[in-house]
């Protein structure tokens, strides 16, 4: 992480995203730490994914496909069919671009937060679990998460799922395509 400058990049951030979304960001990367600590996982890596995992959020539709654009990495129409999964991506390609992170495993991180992945990284399955049960959380059951994602990060990462997938159908939204692949791989991968 040679090119990773903390204070410029929290800088950064800070003139990017809301005031709101700063204060879940700063939770989450709090919470990436103290779950990497528990698990084994690179400290390091773990509060720069957290950091970074919503840099794109305050994006437009059209910002982001100007950036992808610009990066050689045109949307895609199936990408677009799912608005809420693509400051992901795009947070992933600015985090290389724009932040200077050059580590596969934070990219994969910011990448799949919002979706998981087949064959995700404990890094990843940290920032996914953490961006849920971040401390400003106050939904239904968050409590219970909680309490598992300090005990099995499978069994956790399992309890989140279930959750974004529920919640995806609760509301009527499309459902990302992955979804049943990424639950029956981590149904599948547990340890
Ligand atoms: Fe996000
Ligand atoms: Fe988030």
């Amino acid at each position: 992480m040679k090119d990773f400058i903390m204070n410029k990049a929290m800088e950064k951030l800070s003139a990017e995203i809301s005031e709101y979304r700063l204060g879940h960001t700063l939770r989450v990367a709090f919470l990436c730490v103290e779950l990497a600590r528990l698990y084994g996982v690179d400290e390091n890596s773990a509060q720069i994914a957290g950091l970074l995992h919503d840099n794109a959020k305050d994006m437009s539709i059209e910002e982001m496909s100007k950036y992808a654009e610009k990066k050689g990495k045109p949307l895609s129409e199936d990408e677009l069919k799912y608005p809420a999964v693509l400051h992901s991506p795009l947070g992933a390609l600015r985090a290389k671009y724009e932040y200077g992170v050059d580590d596969e495993d934070i990219l994969n991180a910011i990448s799949s937060h919002t979706t998981g992945r087949v064959g995700m990284s404990d890094l990843e399955k940290i920032l996914f679990i953490a961006d849920m049960t971040e401390a400003g959380r106050t939904f239904e059951g968050v409590e219970e998460l909680r309490i598992l994602s300090r005990e099995s990060l499978d069994e956790a990462l399992l309890a989140c799922l279930k959750r974004s997938i529920g919640f995806v159908m609760e509301k009527k939204q499309t459902l990302w395509e992955d979804s049943a692949r990424v639950w029956n791989w981590a149904l599948g991968n547990i340890r």
